[in-house]
């Protein structure tokens, strides 16, 4: 069974660290790259004043988990990591067990790290793989190579109860038979978790200048389609099936963070650009912070917190949502709990529409996902049920 189905969804901690040490051409997150040395204590005390000011707006909770993530975390002392725990954990209980992810990447200096991180209370990692050839990886723009990336895995693999790796498929030109053999290499490596994502090209990025001036060739859709379908295959062929899109575990390895975000639980987000989604009052609000680092940084300084926006979401947006974090997942949604949100239930001739061109079928009677081929076209299939 997949993991927490029978509890809530939870309660989870983000934490944004917005460095990296290289900025990759296809990447659209909050990362910034700086050429002088980051001043980590005075991030760790404004990370602590937003995650107090968080605190006074969510009241007390069990927290169910805490992400690191970026930009590139890995490039945080241990002892950053260790206050950043500390300073959630005089805000919130932390029961024993909870999952502590911290995104890293597989260079060799960061590796380092990881002996430090754990000690701090790290238990899982998510590794920043991206390929498993370095005539990839530098075409993703990545600072690390092949061998950098394996003894990153190997050395994760020994120091961590948990970990995943990410990587990129449908680059251009990649054949579905190459992507295969790339991806069964990559499940030898795995432990019980990999996050596959399809290249995509982000507006305002150098891939999408690239592609503008006709210079860097997306797959067609077809083919994009047909390494999705080969994913699916090689990854259920040897026990790490699809749990959501793009994510794939051992039953009971799902991350339970993310499972957080795609059941429609609670959130806080602290750091640049970290979006959080809570109680508060009775009524679900949706906060987001200032993006520059050191502007952010200077809010929370001034004012306790870095949040520049936010809003108290209506019934049918929260319903919105729910629906479009759930049909991510293979085990969909739940009906009640859309009717619940929403005050009407899903509108049954448009669902039936749906079914009918197989792109939606019921799990039970009680719940309601997307096929293999509506996960292809979610968001028009997302689009269609909610309107
Ligand atoms: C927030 S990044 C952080 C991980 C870490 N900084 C790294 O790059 O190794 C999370 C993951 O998103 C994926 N990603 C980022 N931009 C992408 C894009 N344009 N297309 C597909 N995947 C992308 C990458 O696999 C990356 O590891
Ligand atoms: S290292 Fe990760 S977060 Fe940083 S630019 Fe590259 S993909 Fe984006």
């Amino acid at each position: 069974m997949i993991a927490g189905m029978n509890e809530g969804p939870g309660f989870g901690v983000y934490v944004h660290w917005p460095f990296c040490a290289a900025k990759c051409p296809y990447c659209d997150f909050n990362s910034h790259v700086r050429h002088q040395p980051i001043d980590q204590k005075r991030f760790v005390a404004a990370f602590a004043r937003e995650l107090a000011t968080m605190r006074e707006r969510t009241g007390p909770r069990d927290v169910s988990s805490i992400f690191l993530g970026g930009g590139t975390p890995s490039l945080m002392e241990p002892e950053t990591v260790g206050a950043i725990l500390d300073a959630v954990a005089r805000n919130w209980r932390i029961p024993s067990g909870v999952e502590i992810t911290l995104e890293a990447n597989p260079s060799s200096v960061e590796a380092d790290r990881f002996r430090g991180y754990r000690s701090a209370g790290v238990n899982r990692v998510s590794l920043g793989v991206q390929a498993l050839n370095d005539k990839d990886l530098r075409f993703l723009g990545r600072l690390h190579n092949v061998e950098e990336a394996l003894g990153a895995i190997r050395l994760a693999r020994e120091i961590f109860p948990r970990m995943s790796f990410d990587l990129i498929y449908a680059r251009p030109g990649q054949t579905t038979d190459a992507w295969r053999a790339e991806l069964r290499e990559a499940i030898g490596y795995a432990a019980d978790h990999l996050s596959l994502y399809q290249l995509t090209i982000e507006e305002g990025t150098p891939f999408h200048a690239l592609r503008t001036a006709g210079k860097l060739v997306e797959l067609d859709l077809d083919l994009a389609a047909d390494l999705y379908q080969t994913t699916q295959e090689v990854t259920a062929a040897h026990g790490l099936p699809a749990y959501e899109i793009s994510n794939h575990a051992k039953p009971g390895a799902e991350s339970r963070h993310n499972l957080i975000y795609w059941r429609y639980g609670e959130y806080v987000g602290v750091g640049p650009g970290a979006h959080g989604r809570f109680i508060e009052d009775g009524r679900r609000v949706v906060t987001f912070t200032e993006k520059h680092p050191e502007t952010w940084a200077a809010l929370v300084e001034a004012r306790g917190s870095g949040v520049t926006g936010g809003e108290i979401l209506s019934r049918s947006e929260e319903a919105d949502e729910f629906l479009l974090m759930g049909l991510r997942l293979v085990e969909g949604i739940d009906l009640d709990r859309y009717e619940k949100l929403a005050g009407h239930p899903l509108h049954p001739e448009r669902v039936a529409i749906l079914r009918e061109e197989g792109l939606l079928e019921p799990v039970g009677n009680s719940r309601l996902r997307a096929t293999p081929a509506g996960m292809v076209v979610l968001d028009a299939l997302v689009a269609d049920l909610a309107r």
